[in-house]
Order: structure tokens, then C-alpha cells, then sequence
């Protein structure tokens, strides 16, 4: 197995924009696991499933062809197709997301499918299981964290038409449903190194995974 660098940690502590750093840096492919579990919903809803019926959500997620680009200066996601890299940032998509994601079926097939993109080759992977279940045998792990204060306002300062409170509100919520649930929650894998970045600027914390990828 080549170099893997896993990336975990909630929504807004800095995954997405770290490991592209990181991934660039190092000359790495980069893959946001995240936006194929968005890519999923979205089609989902594109389709009408009842999303609060696991067993329809089980029964039709293998149809879906999603394909991830992993340029970390351009990364891209297709379902069918489509781009919708867009589409899946939308509040629908990520208000839906977290039970879509614990549908075990849903996971077993991105699993997969994450695994394959992943043997093809050196990469920097963000998501919530990639340290504890995609590649426990990653050689470098990184758990990212920051206040729920810090994660909101950073996402708020993203988002047009939407304020810190309830950004982290929501936030709270679907961290929640995503470190509850029964198949593979959000949880800090064994061997994996926390990094607080609450304090730190983003150049902070990617020279420090860079000093952790050369340890
Ligand atoms: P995640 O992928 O975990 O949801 P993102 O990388 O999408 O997080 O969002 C983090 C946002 O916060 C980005 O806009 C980033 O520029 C900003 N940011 C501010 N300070 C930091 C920091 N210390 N580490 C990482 N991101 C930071
Ligand atoms: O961008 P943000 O950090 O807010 O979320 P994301 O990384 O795009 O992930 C969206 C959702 O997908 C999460 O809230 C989880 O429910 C799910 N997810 C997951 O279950 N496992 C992963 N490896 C990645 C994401």
C-alpha cells in the first residue's frame, strides 16, 4: 500500500481545506468522501425515496454511478453524469445527509468504492470513518477538531444568508446523528493524532499534518 494520509474529524473543523493543502503540498491525489455521501442523497431526493425508510433507501442505492475527480486544486463529483458539485452543498442536501449515511448499505457500497479510488495510488482522504474503517492501515491519521463556536462561524462565513447560531445549530445536530449511529459513527480511530484547530490558522495546521506525514 502506498501513502494515505486519513483526515477525520465534524463538519467545519477544517477537513476539506487542510487536506487539499496537504495534497498539494506533497503532490498527492486528494478525496472528499463527504461529497460522495452528499452525492447519494442528493440523487435520492432527485428520485423521490422516503428518506425516513432505511429499507428504500437500502433498496436503491446501488443504482446511483457517482464518480469523484481527486485534483486537489479541482476536485469534481458526477452522478450520471451530472455535476453536481454545487447541487450537494445545498441546505437540503445537508439536512438530509446524516440519515442517508447510516444506512449500512449506503456505506458498504461507498466503502467500496472509496477503497478502489484509494489503491490507485497516493492520497490525502477526508470523511468520518477513513482512520477506523476505509484504511485502518493508514500510516498517517489526523483527528481535527475545533470549538463548536469556531466550526460555526467558519461555515457561516462560507455560506451566504445564514448566521453562526444556526449554523451551529444545525452543526450540533447532525453531529449528533453521526456519532450515534449503529454502523461506523464518527469516533477518533486507534492511532490517530488530534489536532486542535481552534487556535491555529489554516497554514498552522497543514504544516503540522506535514510535519506529522514526515515523522
Ligand atoms: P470541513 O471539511 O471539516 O467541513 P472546511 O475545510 O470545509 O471544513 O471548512 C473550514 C473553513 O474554515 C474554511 O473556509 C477554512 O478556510 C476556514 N478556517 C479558518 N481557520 C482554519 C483552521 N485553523 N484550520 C482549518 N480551516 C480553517
Ligand atoms: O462538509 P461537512 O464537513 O459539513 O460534511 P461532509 O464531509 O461533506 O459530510 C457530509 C455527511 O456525510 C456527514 O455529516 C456524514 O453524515 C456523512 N459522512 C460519513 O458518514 N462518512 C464519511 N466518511 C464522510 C461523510
Amino acid at each position: 500500500a502506498g501513502l494515505v494520509v486519513a483526515m477525520d474529524g465534524p463538519s467545519g473543523s477544517g477537513k476539506s481545506s487542510v487536506s487539499r493543502g496537504v495534497a498539494r503540498a506533497l503532490g498527492l491525489r486528494y478525496l472528499d468522501t463527504g461529497a460522495m455521501y452528499r452525492a447519494m442523497t442528493w440523487w435520492m431526493l432527485q428520485q423521490g425515496v422516503d428518506l425516513a425508510d432505511p429499507a428504500a433507501i437500502a433498496a436503491r442505492c446501488g443504482e446511483p454511478r457517482i464518480v469523484s475527480g481527486t485534483d486537489p486544486d479541482g476536485p469534481t463529483i458526477h452522478v450520471d453524469d451530472v455535476d453536481v458539485a454545487g447541487p450537494i452543498r445545498e441546505t437540503e442536501v445537508t439536512g438530509a445527509v446524516s440519515a442517508v449515511a447510516a444506512v449500512p448499505e449506503v456505506r458498504v457500497r461507498l466503502v467500496a468504492l472509496q477503497r478502489e479510488i484509494i489503491g490507485a495510488g497516493d492520497i490525502v482522504v477526508e470523511g468520518r470513518d477513513i482512520g477506523s474503517v476505509v484504511c485502518p492501515d493508514a500510516p498517517v491519521k489526523v483527528y481535527l477538531t475545533a470549538s463548536p463556536e469556531a466550526r460555526a462561524q467558519r461555515r457561516s462565513a462560507e455560506l451566504a444568508g445564514t448566521t453562526a447560531e444556526a449554523q451551529q445549530e444545525a452543526m450540533a445536530r447532525r453531529d449528533t446523528l453521526d456519532s450515534t449511529r449503529k454502523t461506523d459513527p464518527l469516533s477518533m480511530a486507534a492511532g490517530a493524532v488530534e489536532v486542535d484547530t481552534t487556535a491555529l490558522t489554516l497554514e498552522e495546521v497543514i504544516a503540522e499534518v506535514l510535519r506529522l506525514v514526515k515523522e
